[in-house]
């Protein structure tokens, strides 16, 4: 598909296009829920991303078409744009807004858009959009914003534009993703580290629940609401920024503050994801697979007992993949109530492992899963 954009642009807006962009959509190989609790995550770029191919126009428009998408709009340039519902443009709406007031203004832009990330999967396809519109105007106007600036531009529009209290994660990791290495960031300080995502005999599978993701939004916002809560019972006695500011050794000698149940579980979640994380560095620096499957596996529990951001769909896949025995670690990735799973698959049983999933899958749930095997890919670029 994406070699007919060209041809696509030029009959959608009578003209050829003068530049085009992608950016990729992203995982997390592990610390779910941790981004806006200030802790350790590790996500990568994927390869399956968002296309972007503009032009300039002299109508005072701007012009939103996407070959996945029938709805098709114009907006005239002005100072302010505000979110006109759910309709996918909202995502390079917020940038343009966002872009504007660092002092730009458009003048008229034609934008056309093609993505292969599954939408609502949890492989974000929504930042993706959102860092590459970023990244492609940054480029073609020659606006000098630097990249972490583009990245929390980004986060400013699913924040205040989209309305998710969304973390940094995902517009992160997307900016700043590089072929074959994970990325290791810390969401409080903002310094990461690229490291060698070498995993020798396995790869990569990720398995796409398809299933619709109802009431995800609302439901992230009351998990960050949550978090607050933690917080703020914890500041009772010791002076932190973030949950992740303990260990769990140090998180059990104050945790008798939380004295509702629920916020109780949501904190222990995240402080022992967080030491998750931490471990989970160390033994892919050692080349420990195995040991890093286990945390995946523990994160994946911890996810959906305590956290309660899995679902029957996501829990089938893990749970077959717990009893498969080429698989040694695996675990739901992005905000969870639904999207995807990823599993270290030992290569070579890619077929097999799909065909006895499949199975597994309809037979629990009653539709099927979508398996694919993805390399780590690189982050925004000009092609
Ligand atoms: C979504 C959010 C991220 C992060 C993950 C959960 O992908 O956009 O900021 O919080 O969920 O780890």
């Amino acid at each position: 598909m994406k070699n007919q954009i060209p041809e696509l642009f030029q009959q959608k807006y009578g003209k050829p296009h003068e530049a085009s962009y992608f950016a990729p959509g992203r995982v997390n190989l592990i610390g779910e829920h941790i981004d806006y609790n200030g802790g350790l995550v590790m996500p990568c770029a994927i390869t399956s991303g968002t296309w972007l191919y503009l032009a300039t126009n002299n109508n005072g428009l701007i012009r939103f078409a996407s070959a996945n998408f029938e709805d098709y709009t114009e907006i005239p340039v002005q100072n302010q744009y505000q979110k006109t519902g759910k309709e996918w443009y909202n995502y390079p709406l917020g940038v343009i807004n966002e872009l504007q007031k660092e002092d730009w203004k458009c003048s008229g832009i034609d934008l056309f858009y093609y993505g292969n990330i599954p939408i609502g999967s949890g492989l974000s396809s929504s930042a993706s959009i959102e860092v590459l519109t970023a990244f492609a105007l940054n480029e073609f106007f020659q606006l000098g914003v630097d990249k972490l600036s583009l990245v929390k531009l980004s986060k400013r529009v699913e924040n205040d534009f989209i309305g998710v209290n969304s973390g940094i994660m995902d517009q992160f990791a997307i900016a700043f993703g590089e072929a074959r290495k994970a990325i290791i960031l810390n969401c409080d300080t903002l310094k990461h580290k690229m490291v060698d995502c070498n995993l020798g005999d396995y790869s990569l599978a990720i398995i796409n629940t398809n299933k619709h993701r109802e009431l995800a939004d609302s439901k992230y916002n009351e998990r960050v609401e949550e978090c607050q809560q933690a917080l703020n019972a914890l500041r009772q006695e010791i002076n932190i920024n973030y949950l992740c500011d303990l260990n769990a050794e140090k998180f059990a000698l104050h945790s008798h503050l939380i004295t509702d149940e629920t916020v109780l579980k949501r904190a222990t979640h995240v402080v022992k994801e967080n030491d998750r994380v931490h471990a989970a560095a160390k033994v892919l620096n050692d080349g420990n697979l195995e040991e890093f499957g286990r945390l995946m596996y523990a994160s994946h529990q911890s996810l959906r007992e305590l956290y309660e951001v899995s679902g029957k769909e996501l829990d089938a896949i893990v749970d077959f993949c717990a009893t498969y025995p080429n698989v040694i670690g695996a675990r739901m990735t992005g905000a969870g109530f639904g999207g995807c799973a990823i599993a270290l698959l030992k290569k070579g049983y890619e077929e097999d492992f799909a065909k006895h999933l499949s199975e597994d899958y309809f037979n629990k749930i009653g539709y099927h899963a979508t398996i694919y095997v993805q390399d780590i890919g690189d982050g925004p670029r000009k092609l």
